[in-house]
């Protein structure tokens, strides 16, 4: 987002046309580490309302969501925004954060509803079935395409403050290198829409809020390059139960760690259910503290979780069919958030003090993610790679084969076949075409293999898995591609194989590739569950 571009360039683009629909909410920019209205340069709180129905299901892999995408996208449905809008504005939520979108579907008739009842969105990039995966993490085309097409659907609407490129991911000790993928998908995303000159619109991360991880995570978004950077921080945290305080709860030591932050911070989820009487017997006494003196110089408002009354018990109204019922924490929250009065600044009269990022976490036992991130998935190098093979997947392979053919082929030659592919989150290795499908990651080791070992028919086979094949002849303009691509990925990247063409056992025993391809679905990563923010809770 556009953090050091003069107010004054914004407040002409304000009232403009998005879509040729008549926007009337400004942008929202952002300035050091607060957000301010574009048309005025009033800073702008949070009062969020997480809104959406399923996903705990979905995400989880259980009953309900059975439509193709498997979850149901809350802003593409007219119906639902038009019943729920107005019990939105009664709560006095002035933003809703959105968790799976299908960029496919219409989002103009919830997204004008939302803009005229005065509310900005804020959007989880990933769904279900697609987001980086905690345990086999990457940042591959597939998800490239993904996070990419929700940014189009809802690049033209003026109420989209930006996104999460992930949620929880990194949220123990065991997946701390998972970030880097993660980091390296805001970095893309931030080009994007840098590239595609949408408007305003920031990339930033929710986290959890894990005791063992929360320091690093923090400071590794908010370290290294500017491009590299979120734009903003959300934190998914449920410490303040029942009738806690600022102290008590361990808002006082959050709210320290972040005073320096130099992006903008705010609650993506809140609203612990454990005082007794469940969602309902909620009261919200955490929002005065959120809002007040104490904090709101430091973070940005929050999302209250949830809109809707699930299985996970954390609702706000109980939905049946078109009908709304408002439960007792609907008026706890209601009455709260119109109750605050946060401390604005002006645009104008504020000058970040904090405008240097933090130091990147040491590479350790507890940190597996180096400042060096993964490469950009770009499809052409791929399909330049793909055209210039000799050795390659057959096309009978069954794609629940392709983990124990990585594990084979990856095991030959001191893992020589598999450098073009590396993913190694500790030294920042990572091969060029370690961004491409699994098919053709598959490929590029075949390849690498069969040239390694002199194109010796037999070392071109793997039980009929491999297929010796005319190279199709790359484009021209591929040479270029593919340089830049190794050039930029140093350490691990081999070319198409012809740079390693050699069979002489070389070291490269350090360099191992993700051991289990055979995880297609991406879901493990995606984790707004009442069990993830259950955990969350014990971890104070
Ligand atoms: C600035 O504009 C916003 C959005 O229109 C509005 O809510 C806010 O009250 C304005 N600030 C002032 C000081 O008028
Ligand atoms: C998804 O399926 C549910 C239940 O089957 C249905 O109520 C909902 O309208 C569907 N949503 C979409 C976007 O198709
Ligand atoms: C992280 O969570 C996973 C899944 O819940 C668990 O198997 C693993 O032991 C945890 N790691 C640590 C270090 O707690
Ligand atoms: C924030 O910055 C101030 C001034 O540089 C410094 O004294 C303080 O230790 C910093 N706090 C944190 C939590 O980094
Ligand atoms: C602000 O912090 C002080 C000192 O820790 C505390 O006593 C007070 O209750 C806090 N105020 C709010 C509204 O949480
Ligand atoms: C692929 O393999 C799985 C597991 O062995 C099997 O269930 C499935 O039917 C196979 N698919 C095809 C298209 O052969
Ligand atoms: C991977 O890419 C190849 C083309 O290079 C394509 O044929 C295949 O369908 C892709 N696989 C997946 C799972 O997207
Ligand atoms: C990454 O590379 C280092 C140095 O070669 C090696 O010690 C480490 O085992 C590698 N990590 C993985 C996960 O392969």
């Amino acid at each position: 987002m556009g953090r050091t571009a003069p107010l004054v360039s914004l407040l002409a683009a304000s009232s403009i046309l998005f879509n040729g629909v008549s926007a009337t909410l400004p942008t929202i920019a952002i300035k050091g580490s607060k957000f301010f209205y574009s048309n005025n340069g009033t800073q702008f709180f949070i009062k969020g309302v997480a809104y959406q129905s399923g996903i705990a299901s979905a995400g989880g892999g259980s009953t309900s969501g059975d439509n193709s995408t498997g979850y149901n996208d809350p802003l593409a449905d007219s119906t639902s925004c038009a019943r729920d809008i107005p019990y939105l504005q009664k709560l006095g939520a002035n933003t809703i954060r959105t968790y799976a979108i299908d960029p496919t579907q219409d989002h103009s008739a919830c997204m004008a509803a939302l803009d005229a009842a005065g509310i900005y969105v804020i959007s989880d990039l990933g769904q279900p079935d697609l987001s980086i995966n905690r345990e086999d993490p990457q940042w591959d085309t597939e998800l490239y395409n993904r996070y990419t097409a929700v940014v189009d659907s809802l690049s033209s609407y003026s109420n989209v403050i930006g996104f999460f490129a992930g949620n929880e991911v990194t949220n123990n000790l065991s997946y701390t290198g998972a970030s880097a993928f993660v980091k390296a998908a805001v970095r893309d995303t931030k080009a994007y829409i840098a590239a595609k000159k949408y408007h305003a619109m920031g990339v930033g991360y929710a986290a959890d809020d894990d005791a063992s991880v929360r320091a690093n995570v923090a400071a590794y978004f908010n370290c290294g390059p500017t491009e590299d950077q979120i734009d903003f921080w959300g934190y998914n945290i449920y410490e303040w139960c029942g009738d806690s305080n600022y102290e008590l709860s361990g808002y006082a030591e959050r709210t320290a760690e972040f005073a320096n932050y130099s992006v903008p911070a705010f609650f993506a989820e809140y609203g612990c259910n454990t005082q007794g009487g469940g969602a309902a017997g909620r009261e919200f006494t955490e929002v005065a503290a959120l809002y007040g003196a104490n904090m709101s110089s430091v973070f940005s408002g929050g999302f209250v979780y949830e809109y809707f009354e699930e299985e996970n018990d954390y609702g706000l109204v109980s939905v049946s069919g078109n009908s709304v019922s408002t439960l007792a924490d609907f008026n706890a929250w209601s009455t709260q958030i119109h109750a605050v009065s946060p401390t604005a600044v002006q645009s104008a009269s504020y000058t970040p003090t904090n405008t240097a990022g933090q130091a990147c976490p040491t590479v350790d036992a507890n940190w597996q993610a180096a400042t060096v991130l993964p490469p950009t998935p770009n499809q052409a190098v791929c399909s330049c790679m793909m055209a210039s093979l000799t050795c390659t997947v057959a096309s009978s392979v069954n794609t629940s084969d392709i983990g124990n053919l990585f594990n084979q082929v990856c095991g030959y030659n001191g893992g020589k076949p598999c450098a073009g592919i590396v993913r190694n989150t500790t030294t920042g290795t990572y091969g060029a075409y370690s961004m491409c499908n699994s098919t053709e990651q598959l490929a590029n080791a075949f390849n690498a293999y069969y040239l390694q070992e002199n194109s010796a028919s037999t070392a071109c086979d793997f039980a009929g898995a491999a297929q010796v094949v005319k190279a199709a002849g790359a484009a021209s303009s591929c040479s270029s591609l593919i340089a830049s691509a190794t050039a930029s990925n140093a350490g691990g990247a081999t070319g198409t194989g012809a740079a390693s063409s050699t069979s002489k056992k070389s070291d490269a025993s350090g360099m191992i590739v993700g051991a289990s391809f055979g995880a297609y679905k991406y879901f493990i990563g995606f984790t707004m569950l009442a069990v993830a923010s259950g955990a969350g809770m014990i971890l104070l």
